[in-house]
């Protein structure tokens, strides 16, 4: 039998029961399930390093409504001043690196552009030249660290992608690296995506390249189920429309979901093969066209906002009010990685969404749980506080979920849950 927990008088308890019911689209306030004094009961099956071990979401109300076969049971009592929300979906980072790429920032603050500096040999090539050298002890290490900030920030799912190797034994090594950190960490849900279509490497032609990628890499992902999806980064520069097609068609007949880095640097019209192609998600639309907003609202497929990365690109920031008025489900993501997005604060990718893209409350909100896990192909066990569900649940140090965002990249204090 799994231990029960009770958690009781939440200042603000938000379900998002309403946001499943939509199923992400056009959510409003009234989809937030805010349960002001909440309480909610939960099974848990141990505890890890970070916390908890969740089993499901047993009851969730009132805490005046909590059902006597309860009131035996210890419990936290947050007094009024802590939020509880769904634990938060961070469905786009790609953790697992070595190397340090702070000059190349200071570069780009000197007016060099990303594309400039890939150029010259730097960019996800440099990155890719430290991870290669890296042992897997390293990275993992070095991955840990940084799950250990994400919980911080309340972040309880992680996708984490590999794509700094661009050879077999790196790939590999960096896929088995969120293996063991899923073992280490069996509080935090990982899910790992394939992306070796990151870059060309320096080392082989494309041909053989793609040839490696289609008829070696992908193959070997499937069989040693090292990651349950695989991305392309389409751009000018990286991959084309044709390859991704060719690639993520093989990924889907080996069993793999898919997912595109889409219309990020260029409009590629990637936002549109991934609708075609029934992707879980498309990624960055900093370039997005109209044509690829209304592909994007007629399919299934999310829509992955990284606002970090275009602040940090000083790049546009993708239309994400058009987005959600076409009525596309929007997800957004840290992007964590060394070259566009050096953060995992996912609380302060809302506050640059509530400035910068216009998204309110419930569309953050949603954004980062059910949607999120939804571009994971997760949402039916995460995103929301309901009964059946996993108890993947974060406890705020703040009383309302909008004081996560309003305060701009806060600081968890030491052993915060
Ligand atoms: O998501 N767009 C491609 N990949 C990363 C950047 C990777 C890097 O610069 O190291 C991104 O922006
Ligand atoms: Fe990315």
């Amino acid at each position: 039998m799994a231990d029960l927990r009770l958690i009781t008088h939440a200042s603000e308890l938000l379900t998002g029961q309403g946001v499943r019911a939509r199923e992400g689209r056009h959510v409003t306030d009234d989809d937030l399930g805010r349960i002001e004094d909440g309480a909610v009961v939960y099974s848990v099956k141990g505890r890890g390093r970070l916390g908890e071990i969740p089993g499901r979401i047993e009851w969730v109300g009132p805490t005046r409504d909590l059902p006597k076969r309860y009131l035996k049971l210890r419990a936290r009592n947050l007094r009024l001043k802590q939020a509880v929300v769904p634990g938060l979906v961070d469905c786009h980072t790609h953790l697992v690196f070595a190397g340090d790429r702070s000059e190349e920032f200071a570069l780009r603050c000197a007016g060099a552009s990303y594309e400039d500096i890939a150029a010259r040999g730097g960019g996800i090539l440099a990155t890719v030249r430290a991870t290669r050298e890296a042992s897997a002890q390293e990275l993992l290490e070095l991955a840990s660290r940084r799950v250990n900030e994400a919980w911080g920030y309340g972040v309880r799912t992680l996708e984490v992608k590999s794509g700094y190797g661009l050879d077999w034994e790196t790939e590999k090594k960096c896929l088995e690296v969120v293996r063991l950190l899923a073992r280490r960490f069996p509080e935090v849900a990982f899910r790992s995506t394939f992306l070796g279509a990151h870059a060309y490497p320096k080392d082989r032609s494309r041909e053989e390249y793609l040839r490696e990628l289609l008829e070696q890499m992908l193959p070997e992902v499937a069989r040693k189920k090292l990651a349950q999806a695989c991305d392309v980064f389409v751009d000018d520069g990286y991959f084309t429309r044709e390859e991704a097609r060719r690639l993520l068609g093989r990924a889907r007949d080996l069993g793999l979901q898919t997912k595109i880095h889409a219309d990020e640097l260029g409009d590629t019209g990637s936002a549109s093969l991934a609708a075609e192609l029934g992707c879980l998600s498309a990624d960055h639309l900093l370039q997005i066209s109209e044509e690829g907003i209304r592909a994007l609202a007629c399919s299934e497929t999310v829509a992955v906002l990284l606002p970090g990365t275009a602040f940090y690109l000083k790049a546009r920031h993708a239309p994400a009010r058009a987005l959600l008025a076409a009525g596309a489900r929007v997800a957004l993501s840290t992007d964590f990685n060394p070259g566009t997005s050096m953060t995992l604060h996912l609380p302060a990718v809302l506050t640059t969404a509530a400035l910068y893209l216009g998204m309110s409350r419930a569309e953050l909100f949603a954004a980062v749980t059910y949607n999120a896990a939804r571009a994971l192909g997760l949402h039916d066990r995460q995103g929301t506080l309901e009964p059946g569900q996993d108890a993947r649940i974060w406890v705020l140090p703040f009383s309302r979920f909008e004081e996560s965002y309003y305060r701009f990249a806060w600081a968890p204090a030491a052993g915060a849950r």
